[in-house]
């Protein structure tokens, strides 16, 4: 076993660490407040190449490996979890779909420009009725000889006013259920498709959460990925690696309240002496410190998985179901040692508590985590 990074995977954290200092830290606490998307953050990772990091430099991407996605989530949900969830949505759920399994017109058309930052990707696949039972899709896409007619509303898509490439699934034959569903590369500004204002949501504020709606809209059938009726597998398979890249950033929001506290812990002064020298803080902080590592452990092996070409649908699950769950325990264990200080917003771990509960819910809830696994180790 090996668990020293290469100096490549240094050299990329450390960029990303000095990115969420210099860039996202500055303006953290208004964009949350006025609920405003981090769009020259968003253009500058994409110039760094952070957006299509795993994608083939043959296709405008950095050619990064996932334990390099996964050093970068961490470090920039440190700080701006609205911001990493785009870095996040961008690789894993539009990005990867599209080189696996694309046509080679459908990677020069839309994969190059989202790789290489130009472009922002949308993953539509929840709806006001299917949320966690996907498979229920009411969106359909009806085969009209050369086009789909597409209709219906998708709910709670991130990226969805900014984005400029939607990869949407919906049911064409409802006969067929699951292998009747089919996924559609939909552009932003084809006649009939709308975007719902922004949600006003209690965490990641500043990303951008929309609903959609579909009216007779004609999706060319070249727009369609892989074979007919692969849209549902297609999105499981998306979210297999999104889980890699939602876990890790709970895993860096947890880490970055966890070094707050650290070392306002060090600072604070009660009783005659630095809060650090008691005992009730020390406890929290090596229960914080230990459970961090374990997240950050699961979400690296599930990386070295997938870079190593091995199945990774269950150590995704676990690494987002434990690390989204540290990072709720570690963030309001932040917030306490920080005392009256930790409930205003000057000191940003109530954000990162109110970032932390979105990653037990979207690409999957945890009790849908827990499906996934308990179906894998009773297999
Ligand atoms: N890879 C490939 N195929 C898969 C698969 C996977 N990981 N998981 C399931 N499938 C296949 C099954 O093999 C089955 O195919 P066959 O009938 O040919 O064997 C088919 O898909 C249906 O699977 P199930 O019978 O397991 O379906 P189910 O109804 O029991 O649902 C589920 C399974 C795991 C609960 C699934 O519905 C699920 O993951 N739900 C959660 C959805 C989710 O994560 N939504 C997040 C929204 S995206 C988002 O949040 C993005 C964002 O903006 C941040």
């Amino acid at each position: 076993m090996h668990f020293e990074l290469t100096e490549e995977q240094l050299m990329i954290r450390q960029a990303a660490r000095d990115f969420a200092q210099t860039e996202l830290k500055p303006g953290v606490i208004e964009r949350d407040e006025h609920q405003k998307f981090p769009a020259e953050q968003v253009k500058k990772l994409g110039e760094l190449g952070f957006l299509g990091m795993m994608v083939s430099p043959q296709y405008g991407g950095s050619g990064m490996d996932a334990v390099s996605y996964v050093l970068v989530m961490e470090e920039l949900s440190k700080i701006d979890a609205s911001a990493s969830v785009v870095v996040s949505v961008n690789n894993s759920l539009v990005c990867y779909g599209l080189e696996k399994y694309g046509t080679e017109a459908q990677k020069e058309k839309y994969l190059v420009p989202l790789a290489k930052g130009e472009k922002i990707g949308a993953f539509c696949l929840s709806e006001p009725e299917a949320g966690s039972d996907a498979t229920s899709q009411k969106t359909t896409a009806i085969d009209m000889g050369d086009h789909y007619l597409l209709n219906g509303t998708k709910n709670w898509i991130t990226n969805g006013g900014n984005a400029s490439t939607y990869l949407v699934i919906a049911q064409t034959d409802a006969a067929k259920k699951h292998n009747g569903i089919n996924a559609l590369i939909v552009e932003k500004g084809m006649e009939g498709f709308t975007i719902g204002p922004k949600e006003n949501k209690l965490g990641i504020r500043g990303s951008d959460t929309h609903s959609l709606m579909f009216t007779d809209v004609k999706v060319p059938k070249e727009n369609r990925i892989a074979e007919d009726g692969f849209g549902f597998k297609f999105a499981m398979q998306t979210l297999e690696g999104g889980r890699i890249g939602i876990a890790a950033q709970a895993l860096g929001i947890a880490s970055g309240a966890y070094e707050l506290a650290l070392q306002y812990s060090k600072e604070r002064k009660a009783f005659g002496k630095a809060i650090s020298d008691l005992q009730a803080i020390q406890f929290k902080l090596a229960d914080m410190a230990t459970e961090i590592e374990a997240a950050r452990l699961l979400c690296l092996k599930a990386a070295w998985q997938k870079d190593h070409g091995l199945p990774y649908g269950q150590a995704s699950s676990m690494a987002k179901l434990y690390a989204s769950d540290v990072a709720m325990r570690t963030t309001v264990e932040a917030v306490q040692i920080h005392g009256g200080y930790g409930f205003v917003k000057e000191y940003h771990v109530e954000r990162l508590m109110r970032d932390a509960k979105i990653t037990q819910i979207y690409e999957g809830t945890s009790e849908i985590q827990k499906i996934v696994i308990s179906r894998e180790v009773l297999k």
